[in-house]
C-alpha cells in the first residue's frame, strides 16, 4: 500500500516537472508554424545599430551575447562585423530557418540539454534549448550582451533567474543594452510583458550601472500578436555596465 502511495506520489512529481519544463517552451511553438513570427524584422535593429559603440567601444573580434535570439538578422550583422555570436533559441524550427535565410553552413552537435548549431569557423553559434536549463559554463564569458524581445519575452516569474543567468555569463568589462517596453500592463498582458524602471533595477542593480540612453514613442503601434495599441507605449534602451 505504502509501495504504491510512493510511486503514485513520484509519479505526479515527475509528471508536473515535465509539466513545468514544456511550458516555457511550448507556448512559442505555434509562433514558428508556417508563417514569419510577428516579432521578426528584416533589417538590423535600429537602437543596436545607433549604439553599437557603447557595446564596443570601438573593439574588435568580441564576443555577443544574443539570449532568445529568434532568427534575427542582429545575429548576422554583428558575425559580418567580426564578432563571434551566440545565440539561444528553444524552437529549432526557428534556428534552421536563420541559417537557410541567411545562405550560412552548419555543423550540429548534440549535447546534455542542447542542440548547437554553429558556422564552420564557430563564429556563429546557436544553441537549441531552454535559456534556463544550458549551464552558463558551457557559454562562458561574453563582452557584450544584446536583449531584444528577451526580457520582455519570459514569464515574470523567470526574471530573477534571467537577471541571475545574465550576471554569471557578463565579464567584468561587459557592456549591456537591453531593449524593454513601458505600458499600463492593465492595458495589455503581454507578450511583449511591460519591464518598468523599477523592476530593471530592482533585477540589475546590484550588479551594474544603468543608464536610459533612449527611447521611442510607439503609441497606438500594433503591438503583440493580439496586435493591441496603447496609448501609452514606449520602447526604451538601457545601457547596463559593471559597478
Ligand atoms: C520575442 S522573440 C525575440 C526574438 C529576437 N530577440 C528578435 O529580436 O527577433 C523571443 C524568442 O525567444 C524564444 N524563447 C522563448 N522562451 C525561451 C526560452 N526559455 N529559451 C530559449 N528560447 C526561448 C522564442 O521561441 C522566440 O523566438
Amino acid at each position: 500500500m505504502i509501495d504504491s502511495y510512493r510511486c503514485l506520489q513520484y509519479f505526479v512529481r515527475s509528471y508536473s516537472r515535465v509539466r513545468m519544463t514544456n511550458n516555457r517552451v511550448d507556448p512559442w511553438r505555434k509562433h514558428w508554424t508556417n508563417k514569419t513570427p510577428f516579432w521578426h524584422k528584416d533589417e538590423v535593429n535600429h537602437f543596436l545599430f545607433k549604439h553599437i559603440d557603447k557595446l564596443t567601444e570601438g573593439k574588435q573580434g568580441l564576443k555577443f551575447f544574443i539570449p532568445l535570439c529568434g532568427k534575427t538578422i542582429d545575429m548576422r550583422w554583428l558575425y559580418d562585423l567580426g564578432h563571434t555570436v551566440v545565440g539561444i533559441e528553444c524552437i529549432q524550427h526557428g534556428i534552421l530557418e536563420f541559417f537557410e535565410e541567411q545562405s550560412l553552413e552548419y555543423i550540429q552537435e548534440e549535447g546534455d540539454s542542447f542542440t548547437l548549431f554553429q558556422t564552420p569557423d564557430t563564429r556563429l553559434q546557436i544553441y537549441s534549448g531552454d535559456l534556463f536549463k544550458i549551464p552558463t559554463k558551457v557559454l562562458g564569458k561574453f563582452n557584450a550582451i544584446w536583449d531584444r524581445g528577451s526580457l520582455v519575452a519570459i514569464d515574470k516569474e523567470d526574471r530573477k533567474l534571467y537577471a541571475k543567468l545574465m550576471k554569471e555569463v557578463a565579464s567584468e568589462s561587459c557592456k549591456y543594452l537591453v531593449s524593454v517596453l513601458h505600458y499600463n500592463q492593465e492595458k495589455f498582458a503581454g507578450p511583449p510583458r511591460n519591464v518598468c524602471k523599477k523592476e530593471l533595477f530592482k533585477l540589475f542593480g546590484d550588479t551594474f550601472d544603468i543608464e536610459e540612453v533612449d527611447r521611442l514613442d510607439r503609441a497606438n503601434i500594433p503591438m503583440g500578436a493580439e496586435k493591441i495599441s496603447l496609448e501609452e507605449f514606449w520602447e526604451v534602451v538601457y545601457y547596463l555596465r559593471y559597478k
